[in-house]
């Protein structure tokens, strides 16, 4: 039986939370939130969990992983602090705000011989394996280029910008299903509701083979869109997400 800590009990938090707790030889002792509405809902929700109001007091549980989906600036200092405690972790996107961070981290939990896992949840798409294995069986013909949309209105975060918040779905999507490293980046986006957090980026990368990728993210845009193109030389296939029929 893992026991499991979980941290943040917001919109996406709480799916997290209970996910671990429907899950069979799992079990969430412990969870904290700053906000004790949030709280008591979890105490309510889950009787037995332990709601804490503060990360040092979770980790004095007896828990052996923590899943954290607190905001995306908390992720590094948390994530840190339950490694080094022994904890395996599970850590939402974006992983961490910059890579020396990102980096850090990955070496400390190859250090320490712990868990680290980020929730790249398209990398468990069955819709995304069945693509990978349409590419990898040569079916498509070799790649010539991908690209995706991620744009939709609201929400408008304040602590991270619509790169942070959509890109790492696409850019783990896109990776995973190539199966390399881009050689160039780059990205270019525009803040106009909160100064210097972007609400629209274009995010350009460029692999060998001259394989390029182009990703569309935007959280101030008419449309909901959620779709993955790829070009290859004998046939194109299209990942659309938002379209719950097919
Ligand atoms: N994988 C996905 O598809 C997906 C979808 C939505 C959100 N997310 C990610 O999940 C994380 C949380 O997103 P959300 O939509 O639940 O946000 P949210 O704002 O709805 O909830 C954040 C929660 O964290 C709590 N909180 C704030 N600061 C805290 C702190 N210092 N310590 C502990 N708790 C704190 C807040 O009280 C709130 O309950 C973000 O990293 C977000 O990018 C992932």
């Amino acid at each position: 039986m893992v026991r499991m800590g979980t941290v943040g009990l917001g919109a996406w938090g709480w799916n997290v939370t209970r996910n671990f707790a429907e899950l069979k030889g799992c079990r969430v002792a412990a969870c904290f939130d700053l906000d004790p509405q949030k709280r008591d809902a979890a105490t309510s929700n889950w009787p037995g969990i332990h709601a804490v109001d503060s990360f040092e007091k979770l980790l004095r549980h007896d828990i052996d992983a923590v899943a954290i989906a607190s905001p995306a600036n908390t992720h590094y200092e948390f994530t840190r602090m339950a490694l080094l405690s022994g904890r395996d972790v599970f850590v939402e996107k974006p992983f961490t705000l910059n890579v020396r961070h990102a980096e850090e981290l990955g070496e400390l939990a190859d250090k320490l011989n712990r868990v680290l896992m980020v929730g790249h949840l398209l990398e468990y798409h069955p819709v995304v394996h069945r693509l990978k294995t349409l590419i990898s069986s040569g079916e498509l013909g070799p790649i010539y280029y991908i690209y995706s949309q991620r744009v939709n209105l609201g929400r408008i975060r304040g602590d991270e910008n619509a790169l942070w918040s959509f890109a790492p779905h696409d850019v783990s999507q896109i990776l995973f299903l190539l199966g390399m490293e881009p050689t160039n980046v780059s990205a270019r986006g525009q803040s106009y509701i909160q100064d210097g957090i972007e609400d629209v980026v274009f995010l350009s990368l460029f692999f060998d083979n001259r394989i390029m990728a182009h990703i569309h993210l935007s959280w101030l845009d008419p449309h909901k869109v959620r779709r993955t193109t790829i070009v290859g030389q004998n046939k194109m296939a299209v990942f659309d997400d938002a379209e719950t029929t097919e």
